[in-house]
């Protein structure tokens, strides 16, 4: 075949499989027989097999890539990944409509109604209508890169069809995994004599983070996308315009969304899906309900990381009764005596149960319960079994009360309350449990990633004596390791790889690798960012610390007092002295910070921005954001209906701003 015609002929084959594909895994409404689609995808194959250099990374040959990852690299996103808050009932769901109603100043407006996919949320970037990025949500702000594996989701277009869309956009939606093919997948494990996995969730999560997409690919995986992440140029002006445009664009879109001129239908949509979204083949945790205008939504804004313009009405959680065994305790890494409940194994909505949370004494009290109680436990999408009440009519006379125990579980010392607190902590600095977990979160995923050390082998290093603090792993010896049972050439050196690999882990992991109280993933990416260095963190006064969004006053009193302690100070020199990076390598400072140094407050209604848009904007452009005016304040930027901080503003002698002259000053931004 000439060149030309047979560029010409690969072109179209590849439209008519993205085609066909759509037709069969979006739509659900194929056109040809599958051995027509085969021959078409063979001709494909052979073609490129002939031609290596006409393949392109969109073909439809090209799902799977060839070698398996390394590692997944952090992916944050430009626009963040916001929660839902939530409604347990209609008063609920009714409250937040009337605030919205309130803020927009009417109450006529249409309401977007959608299932709430219990799987786990991605965004994925379309450059020039190709699929350039598919990442995790991770926290928010940042995720996982793993467009490899999502490139496998058959119904996840390579391209997008037709010719008209923005140059880059986003595309946000839920993987999942389907119920059907995951009771098929568990059933065809346990006739390997494999074990099975326990939800179809935790599954989907576990298929999306294999390293290798061979793997990924031989999971049923789907989608549904439910929205925008932000498009470069003209994007529709509702949601429900939007879903049809992405529809239009080939993206799969759940056929049960419905548009609701009113809150009565709204919820009458809640009331009927909470009936029947068992009978769907995916797992839903509620509805999703979201105001349509998309200029209403900017209106009502973000609180936190929840927008005011969505709320999830969730359905109640699943109960089932069963015998509570025993109650038995575990301390925790910050030293925490858990309790927990031992159940007689139970399945609930789908998954087996076992174990549940107590919480803590007080809770246990309150509820009265007592060892041999016939209880009732609840499990809620991904949160923990919990036990909401025992039986008392089901008593026997059998059943005993429990009692805190008065030793910790791990190494028998006494145990303390302190005032004010519900929880018992074990004050034994040396407590081989403790240190056991406070190990395992160390070297955890979100922490420093120490591949290849689970919980049991950082036992035996406790056990052993060889690591008393989480400073002595970057101290190991090949010759010490060779010394532990079970632990080979291979084994030792493929670990001690993994030690060294985490000394260079970038700050935020460290922070939160040491398990500070409070302190989480995005904490930890938040002080870092501002801070860089462990010793500027340390340095910092609490003032410093609360004056980022996002920590508040028990987070910055967790830091304080965690880097008083004496024992924290010698492990953190420790690391010091191990080679392990305690800062971050200064990133470039956008060359263009005209408000540099200056201190906003925003008041009223502004017309391009909303409140939160407004504070990251002034951030990012050098300035800071604080919630009252004073005689620091530089500007006070108003927008319309201000209130008394105008007249504050006024009092104090500081300039008012409206968005024009913002714009000036931002020099245009
Ligand atoms: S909208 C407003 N729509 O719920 C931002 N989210 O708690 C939320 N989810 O992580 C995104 N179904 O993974 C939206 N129809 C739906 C959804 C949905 C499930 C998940 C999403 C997000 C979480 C928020």
């Amino acid at each position: 075949m000439q060149d030309d015609a047979l560029r010409e002929r690969l072109n179209l084959l590849r439209t008519q499989i993205d085609s066909h594909n759509h037709r069969y895994f979006v739509l659900d409404d194929p056109e040809i027989s599958d051995g027509e689609y085969d021959a078409l995808m063979s001709e494909l194959r052979r073609l490129e097999e002939r031609r290596p250099d006409l393949v392109t990374a969109d073909s439809p040959t090209q799902r799977v890539g060839a070698e398996p990852a390394e590692g997944f690299s952090e992916v944050r996103h430009p626009v963040p990944m916001l929660s839902l808050s939530n409604a347990f009932d209609p008063d609920q769901f009714l409250a937040w409509k009337e605030r919205a109603a309130a803020l927009l100043e009417r109450d006529d407006f249409d309401l977007v109604c959608e299932l709430k996919y219990d799987g786990l949320a991605v965004a994925l970037t379309y450059e020039d209508g190709v699929l350039a990025r598919g990442a995790t949500r991770g926290n928010g702000a940042v995720g996982e890169d793993v467009t490899q594996n999502l490139r496998t989701i058959k119904s996840v277009p390579l391209r997008v069809l037709g010719k008209a869309h923005p140059r880059v956009f986003e595309v946000r939606g839920e993987v999942y995994f389907p119920k059907s093919g995951f009771r098929q997948f568990n059933e065809e494990r346990a006739a390997q004599g494999l074990p099975k996995y326990a939800t179809p969730r935790n599954t989907a999560a576990g298929s999306l983070r294999q390293l290798d997409p061979r793997v990924t690919a031989e999971r049923p995986l789907d989608i549904f996308v439910y929205g925008l992440g932000y498009a470069e140029g003209d994007a529709p002006a509702t949601q429900w315009e939007t879903l049809r445009y992405l529809g239009d664009l080939g993206f799969r879109i759940n056929p049960n969304n419905a548009l609701a001129g009113s809150t009565e239908q709204a919820l009458h949509y809640c009331r009927e899906w909470l009936e029947a979204s068992e009978n769907l083949d995916y797992d839903c945790d509620g509805v999703v309900v979201k105001v349509d205008r998309l200029d209403y939504q900017r209106h009502l804004g973000v609180v936190g990381r929840e927008p005011r313009w969505a709320i999830a009405y969730k359905f109640p959680a699943t109960q089932a009764v069963t015998r509570l065994l025993d109650i038995r305790a575990n301390v925790g890494r910050t030293g925490a005596i858990n309790p927990y409940a031992v159940l007689e194994p139970v399945d609930v909505a789908g998954a087996e149960v076992k174990l549940a949370t107590l919480h803590n004494e007080d809770y246990i009290r309150s509820k009265g319960l007592m060892i041999g109680d016939m209880v009732v436990v609840e499990r809620a999408g991904e949160v923990i079994p919990q036990v909401v009440r025992p039986l008392p009519e089901r008593r026997t006379g059998e059943e005993t009360a429990f009692e805190m125990p008065k030793e910790c579980p791990g190494c028998a010392e006494p145990v303390a309350r302190p005032e004010g607190e519900a929880t018992w902590y074990c004050v034994n600095a040396a407590c081989p449990d403790q240190l056991v977990r406070l190990l395992e979160h160390f070297v955890g995923r979100g922490g420093m990633d120490i591949e290849g050390m689970g919980r049991k082998l950082g036992r035996t290093l406790i056990e052993s004596g060889l690591v008393k603090d989480a400073a002595d792993l970057f101290y190991l010896r090949a010759d010490q390791l060779l010394s532990l049972d079970r632990m080979a050439e291979k084994s030792v050196s493929n670990l001690l790889a993994a030690i060294d690999a985490a000394r260079n882990r970038p700050l935020a992991r460290v922070l939160t690798a040491m398990g500070i109280g409070h302190v989480g993933s995005e904490a930890a990416a938040l002080l870092a960012r501002r801070f860089r260095s462990i010793d500027n963190l340390m340095a910092a006064a609490e003032d410093n610390l609360t004056d980022i969004d996002g920590i508040g006053p028990k987070i910055a009193e967790s830091l304080t007092s965690y880097f008083s302690n004496e024992g924290n100070r010698v492990v953190i020199e420790k690391l010091r002295g191990a080679g392990v990076r305690l800062e971050d390598e200064a990133v470039e400072e956008p060359a263009n910070r005209p408000l540099d140094g200056l201190a906003f407050v925003v008041t009223g209604r502004l017309r391009g921005f909303s409140r939160s848009d407004i504070a990251v904007r002034i951030k990012e452009l050098g300035g800071s954001v604080t919630g009252s005016v004073s005689k620091k304040t530089s500007y006070l930027l108003a927008g319309e209906d201000a209130g008394s901080k105008l007249a504050d503003a006024e009092r104090l002698e500081v300039p008012v701003i409206d968005e024009a002259g913002f714009k000036d000053l931002a020099g245009g931004a």
